[in-house]
């Protein structure tokens, strides 16, 4: 996902350099919690949005991520903090203890702003790692929360793994898919916890298939479709390698709309296969618009592989950016995905 470069960490670093704590950064940081605590609420209230980016690396010395998710069921609301492990944070003999010492630093001020406003603070820690995967199991507190987007009530795991169900940077895309479903059907490949396939759902399509290889996010889609009354009859769930699943199933069904989101990179235990995203994705697009989907039908692929390039001339259709639409009010961190709309041939009005 999302990686602290050198020159960010080397901010924070400078700063703790100059008096013991970086207290000048760390002031900062306390400010901008303060002022976007109260704006960022205002903002989303404007837009109609319940959980959000609170802060986004807004101050280059203290370059985390916090995000807001309220409870529907029962209005409280959570604080998600990322920290990136960056070049600095590893002690000279091997042990945690710079880390750990900056993490709770930050935990400290954003506990001291939001004080019992928050019903808690969750911190995931974001580092290469070698060999294992980031969809790995952290926890077993098992904090499971209801959130609304839109139409849609999505479930959120607070605590057990680094993602929690739900990206909040891709609202718009998921909130335009509903407003663009009525009377279509849905093809949502690498579909995670099926937030996509919730909102065409309820936006009236006329059924669904989600593929992933994940049995234990298709059972988690499976409670989202049921906890928004869609009917698993209308809303295939298939457990499927996404290369294989589309080799075999050529022609069988054209699709209005195709959601290809996929990992950069992933490594199947269970099947050996492995999807490299930059390599992968054109053969995959192709076969998409020629066996998949419908002559008027939209394919939205996207990625958040920054060193990804668009070979459009590697696609044949017509291949549209339509990143500016698909990024929302409350990521400051614009080249956090980008977004392409593909089609058979240029549409008009579209
Ligand atoms: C980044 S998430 C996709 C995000 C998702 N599209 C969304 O909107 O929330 C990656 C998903 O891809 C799935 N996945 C990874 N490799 C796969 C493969 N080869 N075939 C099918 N699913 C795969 C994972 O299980 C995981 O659910």
């Amino acid at each position: 996902m999302d990686s602290l470069d050198s020159q960010e960490h080397s901010n924070f670093i400078s700063e703790s350099k100059k008096n013991q704590t970086g207290q000048g950064g760390l002031d900062m940081f306390r400010n901008r919690l303060r002022k976007n605590k109260k704006e960022m609420a205002k903002r989303a209230k404007q837009n109609s949005v319940q959980s959000y980016r609170l802060y986004d690396k807004d101050i280059p010395q203290v370059p985390v991520v916090i995000d807001l998710y309220k409870d529907i069921n029962t209005t409280k609301e959570y604080l998600v903090f990322q920290y990136f492990r960056g070049p600095f944070d590893y002690s000279e003999d091997g042990n945690d203890r710079i880390l750990d010492e900056r993490i709770s630093t930050i935990k400290e001020i954003i506990l001291e702003v939001f004080q019992s406003s928050i019903a808690g603070l969750y911190v995931k820690l974001r580092e290469k790692k070698k060999g294992s995967s980031q969809y790995e199991k952290l926890s077993q507190e098992r904090k499971i929360i209801t959130i609304q987007e839109g139409n849609a009530k999505i479930l959120v795991n607070l605590s057990d793994y680094l993602d929690t169900g739900i990206f909040l940077d891709h609202r718009p895309l998921r909130l335009k898919i509903g407003r663009e479903s009525s009377g279509k059907n849905l093809l949502n490949l690498f579909c995670y916890t099926g937030a996509f396939t919730v909102h065409a759902g309820l936006g009236g399509a006329k059924y669904t298939t989600s593929v992933d290889l994940s049995n234990t996010y298709l059972e988690w889609a499976e409670k989202n479709l049921l906890l928004n009354q869609l009917n698993l009859s209308m809303h295939q769930l298939v457990e499927a390698d996404i290369m294989e699943w589309v080799k075999e199933n050529r022609e069988k069904v054209k699709y209005d709309t195709i959601i290809l989101d996929p990992p950069t990179f992933s490594n199947s235990k269970k099947t050996g296969s492995i999807w490299d995203l930059p390599k992968d994705c054109y053969g995959l697009i192709q076969s998409l618009i020629d066996y998949y989907l419908s002559d008027e039908g939209v394919i939205y692929f996207s990625t958040n592989f920054r060193k990804f390039q668009m070979e459009s001339e590697s696609i044949e259709g017509h291949v549209e950016d339509i990143s500016e639409e698909t990024i929302p009010f409350d990521i400051r961190e614009k080249k956090i995905h980008r977004t392409w709309k593909i089609t058979k041939k240029a549409m008009q009005n579209a």
